[in-house]
C-alpha cells in the first residue's frame, strides 16, 4: 500500500452504522478499550458538536469500500476539537494519520477556527508524536474518575444530610455555569450540557451555608457527566458532601466524571465520596492562526 495521495472523503456521505464499524476497527488494540455502537455515536456526535461534513475517511487505494481510518471535528464558535482519530492497525506507519489531521486542521483554518483542541491518552505515544508534529502543544493533564457500584461511604463527616436540595432551572444553571472562570475541557463545556435532553441539575445548600451545584445524566446502571460546581465554601468539602448526597440518593449505578484538570481542588472531593481515579488524558491546543 505504498501510496503519494491518499483518498480522504467527507464522513458526511456514510452512515453512521459505517462510522460505528470503521470507528471499532481502527480500536481494536486500543489502550483503554471502548466500543460503540451506532446509537452511542450518534450520542457521542450530538453531546460534542460534532459536524460529520468536516469529519473524514480515509479509503484504501485499491478497495475504495474499505475505510481504513477516519477522523471527527467538533466545532464551537472559534474551537474545534478532534476526535475518534484511529487508522487500522495492518495500515499505520503510512501516512494515513497524518493525512486526517492536516484535513480537519484545514477544515478549521478554512473555517476561520481560531484554536484546534484534542484530547489524547496517557502514554498513546504515537498518538502524542502525531499530535506533536502537527504543533498541538500541551495544555493541561485531565483525570478521568470513576466509582464503582454500591460503594458505601465511610467518612460520617460527609452524611450530614443537606438543608436544601431542590431542582435548578437547567437553562439558568448552565448560564450561570458558561460565566464561571473556569475553562472545562471541551466535553464538560456549557454547550455540551445544552446539547443533553437527560440533564438534571439539583442546587444543594447545606446547614453551614456550603452550596454546590450538581449536574448529571442518570440511567438505570450509570450516573455519567457528574459534574459538581461549587457556589459557595470549599471546593473539596463541598463537592465530596453533595456527592455524597447523589451517591446516598442512587445506590445502585457505578458513576464516571471524566476530563478534570489534575489539580482541580474538587477532586480530592469525589476521591473522598468514593470516587478513584481510572486513567489520565493529555489536552492539547494548537493555535491556526
Ligand atoms: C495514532 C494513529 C492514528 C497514527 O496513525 P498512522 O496512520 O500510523 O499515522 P502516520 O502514518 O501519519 O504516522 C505514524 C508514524 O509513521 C511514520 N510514517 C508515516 N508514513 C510513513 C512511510 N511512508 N514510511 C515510513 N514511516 C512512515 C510517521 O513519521 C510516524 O512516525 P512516528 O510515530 O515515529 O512519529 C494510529 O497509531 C492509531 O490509529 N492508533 C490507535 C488509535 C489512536 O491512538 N487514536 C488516537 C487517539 S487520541
Amino acid at each position: 500500500m505504498g501510496r503519494e495521495i491518499l483518498n480522504t472523503q467527507s464522513a458526511i456521505n456514510y452512515s453512521i452504522e459505517e462510522l460505528t464499524e470503521a470507528y471499532n476497527q481502527t480500536r481494536q488494540d486500543y489502550i483503554v478499550p471502548m466500543p460503540m455502537t451506532p446509537a452511542r455515536l450518534q450520542a457521542y456526535v450530538d453531546a460534542y458538536d460534532v459536524d460529520l461534513k468536516s469529519s473524514c475517511v480515509v479509503l484504501d487505494e485499491e478497495d475504495s469500500d474499505l475505510i481504513i481510518g477516519l477522523g471527527m471535528l467538533g466545532r464551537r464558535h472559534n474551537r474545534s476539537w478532534i476526535t475518534r482519530v484511529g487508522v487500522l492497525p495492518y495500515t499505520r506507519k503510512l501516512g494515513a494519520g497524518g493525512e486526517i489531521i492536516t484535513h480537519l486542521i484545514e477544515t478549521s483554518k478554512r473555517s476561520n477556527i481560531q484554536f484546534t483542541w484534542l484530547e489524547v491518552i496517557y502514554g498513546n505515544d504515537p498518538a502524542q508524536r502525531l499530535f506533536m508534529r502537527n504543533h498541538f502543544k500541551q495544555t493541561r493533564e485531565l483525570m478521568v474518575l470513576r466509582r464503582p457500584p454500591m460503594t458505601t461511604i465511610t467518612d460520617r463527616k460527609l452524611l450530614a444530610m443537606p438543608a436544601i436540595v431542590e431542582e435548578c432551572d437547567k437553562e439558568d444553571a448552565i448560564s450561570e455555569f458558561a460565566e464561571s472562570s473556569e475553562i472545562p475541557n471541551w466535553l464538560n463545556q456549557a454547550e455540551t450540557l445544552r446539547n443533553l435532553d437527560d440533564l438534571l441539575v439539583k442546587r444543594i445548600v447545606f446547614q453551614s451555608g456550603w452550596e454546590g451545584r450538581l449536574f448529571y445524566e442518570l440511567t438505570t446502571l450509570q450516573i455519567k457527566r457528574v459534574i459538581v460546581q461549587v457556589i459557595n465554601g470549599p471546593a473539596e468539602q463541598v463537592t465530596a458532601a453533595s456527592l455524597a448526597w447523589l451517591h446516598q440518593e442512587h445506590l445502585m449505578p457505578d458513576a464516571v466524571c471524566e476530563n478534570f484538570e489534575v489539580n482541580d481542588p474538587r477532586i480530592k472531593g469525589y476521591l473522598r465520596a468514593g470516587y478513584f481515579e481510572s486513567f489520565r488524558r493529555v489536552e492539547m491546543v494548537r493555535r491556526n492562526h
